[in-house]
């Protein structure tokens, strides 16, 4: 299928002629006065998730200007590919297929050619329900510790959070991913083997970080008195040849075709389904599912990931702002912003193109962001008075979960107030009481935080990045600026114990010489 990259368009012109004239001066405030109908035209219902985008730097007319540029790279035609299963992971020569991972068996007919696929993804998905069922109710697994790094911790970590208040009473989580020894002691310290279930999540089962502490895991645990490994470890990883040679006997697998960032909804999210259970896992996958079908169906104009991608692009390559900031107004959704870094800035945070020539435009922007209120009182001075513009992107959450009176209305109505200060501003020639206005937010809002909205708004945000990604004509499913690193640390590691820095640049030889 042929993808044309956005900046070899026409239309890439046509919108750097909109956006000197007119789109670099664009006031929210005269849009609003100007139009009466500019939330309904830039709201969106989507599955489980309303937005309203209209504080949002943007006309009509460039909006339908982006619906021609997504047409005219070939966007739905991406789409369309990565849901037949076809090996858009270029660099890897893989199939992207991660929102298999939560397609209903029953969809499945005789047409299906993804139909071993999915029969392996619902044996999978059936195993480690049951599992977790019976982990759920084995009342001596008091703590389970996730052992993982990247998509193999931020996804579930971040999900258990999330839903909190789902969480099966009795049962405690930790997650474990820094190789930093700190992080590992200060959780076994506080646990007794005989109930504690460590998974070792790995994709691959050879990320350095998490074969380290998965192996200082099994010695803690055999040097206190535990006794059975089999009993008290399980392995969620592609690699069940590995697992089994660490001597882990019960091991739910995935596949090549789910990324790292993508992996919350397989095996990977094992420690969700037993926080939540076998229907709150479905429901997680069901909210997900339905934001897929949206995303597949809805026409452009009306497809929510398709306005936030396109959003993206304006802000990215026009506006040429270099960050967005995500609020979200619930604690549970504290780590949030760290899940959608990597989602975001792993997968488009790329130089080249799929082809791997030279980009000269920005791709991924820095993702940052605290909850709110905190982040009212740390981050938001810069946000309303700061030199830079940054795009906010608030997710508020309409019904608590708690009956406190008064906190939910207070919540709520700081949400507004932040959303509302950004845009509206605030007159004052004295100059240190001037709020410049007009800074651009995106207001997400869920009826409630469940696992169905919660899924939901996790697949929105892996639609959008496929949206800009897309455009922009990166591989947003590699991650080759991860290898250097790694390979260098391999190095070093040697060096730090023989103290041999020949070859080092001096820095680094002697940042090494400190540091033994
Ligand atoms: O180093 C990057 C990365 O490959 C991520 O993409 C991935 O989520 C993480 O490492 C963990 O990898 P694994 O699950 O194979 O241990």
């Amino acid at each position: 299928m042929e993808r044309i990259r956005c900046d070899r368009t026409a239309t890439w012109r046509g919108l750097q002629n909109l956006f000197t004239n007119g789109g670099q001066t664009f006031d929210l405030r005269r849009a609003f006065a100007d139009d009466e109908g500019r939330l309904q035209a830039f709201s969106q219902n989507a599955p489980h998730v309303f937005a309203d985008l209209s504080k949002n730097l943007i006309d009509r007319a460039t909006q339908q200007l982006l619906f021609t540029l997504a047409r005219q790279c070939g966007l739905e035609q991406h789409r369309d590919a990565m849901f037949s299963g076809a090996a858009i992971n270029t660099t890897e020569q893989r199939a992207v297929l991660h929102w298999l991972l939560r397609s209903p068996a029953s969809l499945a007919d005789g047409a299906d050619a993804l139909a071993g696929e999915r029969a392996q993804v619902h044996t999978v998905l059936g195993a480690m329900l049951a599992y977790a069922q019976s982990v759920r109710a084995d009342d001596a697994i008091t703590d389970i510790v996730n052992i993982g790094i990247g998509g193999s911790d931020l996804g579930p970590q971040m999900a258990v959070l999330a839903l909190d208040s789902f969480v099966l009473p009795g049962k405690r989580f930790h997650f474990v991913s820094n190789v930093d020894g700190h992080e590992l002691a200060a959780v076994l310290q506080r646990l007794k083997p005989d109930n504690t279930l460590f998974l070792i999540a790995s994709k691959t089962f050879t990320t350095i970080e998490t074969m380290t502490n998965a192996r200082s895991a099994r010695d803690w645990f055999e040097s206190n008195g535990g006794k059975d490994v089999g009993r008290h470890f399980a392995a969620l990883t592609t690699n069940v040849a590995a697992a089994k040679a660490f001597g882990i006997r019960t091991t739910f697998g995935f596949w090549d075709w789910v990324g790292g960032r993508y992996s919350v909804w397989s095996a990977i999210g094992l420690p969700l389904a037993i926080a939540i259970g076998e229907q709150g896992f479905r429901e997680f996958l069901g909210g997900a599912h339905a934001m897929d079908e949206h995303f597949r169906s809805a026409a452009l104009e009306q497809n929510l990931p398709v306005r936030l991608g396109l959003l993206d692009i304006w802000y990215r390559n026009f506006h040429r702002f270099t960050s967005r900031s995500i609020a979200p107004y619930h604690s549970a959704l504290r780590r949030l912003p760290a899940y959608l870094q990597q989602l975001e800035m792993e997968s488009n945070g790329k130089c080249v193109d799929a082809q791997g020539q030279a980009l000269r435009f920005g791709t991924a922007p820095v993702l940052w962001g605290e909850p709110g209120t905190n982040g009212q009182h740390a981050i938001f001075q810069m946000l309303h008075q700061g030199t830079d513009v940054v795009p906010v992107e608030f997710v508020a959450v309409k019904k608590p979960r708690h009956d406190l009176p008064g906190h939910h209305n207070l919540l709520l109505a700081n949400v507004l107030a932040q959303a509302q200060a950004l845009m509206v501003g605030q007159r004052d020639t004295g100059g240190h009481r001037n709020f410049p206005g007009n800074r651009p937010s995106t207001f997400l809002l869920l009826d409630e935080l469940t696992p169905t909205t919660l899924g939901a708004l996790i697949a929105l945000q892996e639609h959008r990045v496929f949206v800009s990604g897309s455009l922009w004509g990166v591989n947003s499913f590699d991650q080759w600026g991860v290898e250097l690193g790694k390979v260098l640390a391999k190095d070093l590691q040697v060096r730090m114990q023989t103290g041999d820095v020949s070859g080092l640049d001096s820095s680094t030889a002697g940042l090494l010489q400190r540091l033994r």
